[in-house]
């Protein structure tokens, strides 16, 4: 069970293998595409251990996304205690463990999600210090206005997955030395010409004046970080220190729908699409 939504995972059990990696029954993790069955020579397949989690968190919290967020986080926002912290898409699957990796660590940390349910989730249920609606912001010039009193020591990281209103309006807070791991940019996925307007000049300018570190990143280059950063949050999960929710579409015929919710903000933590019943969740 489980896809997301870059149609590269899907968590199966094992039901023949020539392979001596693999049992049958194990349950294992890897890229299968959107369907009920698959044949895989083992690459890139990652056996699962349900004793850790439910097996649906390894394409979430323990998956892709999560290992996204850690190493966003530490390798790229190189956060230090004390540091203000802003998080776009701050409850998703990946925004919501960067918040609480980071109010693990000592950080202020800020959201921006879309609504009031989102923020009062982020704020309630996964400690962070505050969280702006960015629908509720006429433009980036009112959104920027609620971040700069959020955030009254400025901003040092932001994590950047969504470009559009949010970065528009978090740029200009950004402090001296600071640091913009760039992980999406979710809002210009779907564009088919410029909107908006040209920010170029001003980001350009807030990177020579600011002596900003902008850092593009994609997961597949660090999937060395996978063994010490299961190891990490899979411990964090199991001391309630870090949360997560999944928001679960049933059947395969759903996922088109499911990806489609996900790209107009629908989903509530991880989106997943079940194509069986999960045997390891309680
Ligand atoms: N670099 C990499 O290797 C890598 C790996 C994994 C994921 N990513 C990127 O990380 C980001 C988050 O991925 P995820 O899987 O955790 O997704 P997610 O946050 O669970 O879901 C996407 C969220 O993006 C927000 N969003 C959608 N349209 C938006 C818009 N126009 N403006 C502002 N926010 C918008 C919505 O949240 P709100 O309702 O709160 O606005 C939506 O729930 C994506 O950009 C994804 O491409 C990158």
């Amino acid at each position: 069970m489980g896809i997301d939504y870059r149609l590269f995972a899907l968590n199966p059990d094992v039901i023949a293998s020539n392979n001596p990696g693999f049992s049958v029954g194990d349950y294992v993790n890897g890229p299968f595409g959107w369907q009920s069955h698959a044949i895989s020579d083992g690459t890139m397949v990652r056996k699962l251990d349900p004793a850790l989690a439910p097996i649906s968190t390894a394409v979430g919290i323990l998956g892709m996304p999560g290992i996204t967020a850690y190493v966003g986080l530490n390798t790229h926002g190189k956060p230090k205690s004390g540091e203000t912290l802003v998080v776009s898409a701050a409850t998703g699957a990946v925004g919501s463990l960067v918040g609480q990796l980071g109010k693990a660590q000592g950080l202020r940390v800020v959201g921006v999600a879309g609504g009031e349910e989102k923020c009062r989730y982020a704020v309630e249920e996964l400690g962070f210090d505050a969280c702006l609606d960015h629908h509720a912001a006429a433009d980036a010039g009112a959104l920027r206005k609620q971040l700069a009193a959020a955030c009254p020591d400025g901003v040092d990281i932001y994590y950047e997955s969504v470009g559009g209103k949010t970065l528009e309006a978090v740029v200009p807070l950004m402090n001296v030395f600071g640091r913009i791991p760039v992980c999406g940019m979710i809002s210009w996925y779907s564009a088919t010409q410029a909107d908006g307007p040209d920010m170029l000049p001003m980001v350009w300018r807030s990177i020579l004046v600011n002596r900003l570190s902008i850092r593009g990143f994609i997961i597949t280059d660090h999937y060395d970080q996978f063994p010490a950063f299961v190891k990490e949050v899979s411990g964090l999960i199991k001391t309630d220190k870090v949360s997560y929710r999944e928001t679960i579409s049933e059947g395969l015929a759903s996922a088109p729908e499911a990806f489609i919710n996900l790209l107009k903000g629908g989903n509530f933590g991880k989106q997943l699409v079940s194509i069986s019943p999960d045997p390891t969740r309680k």
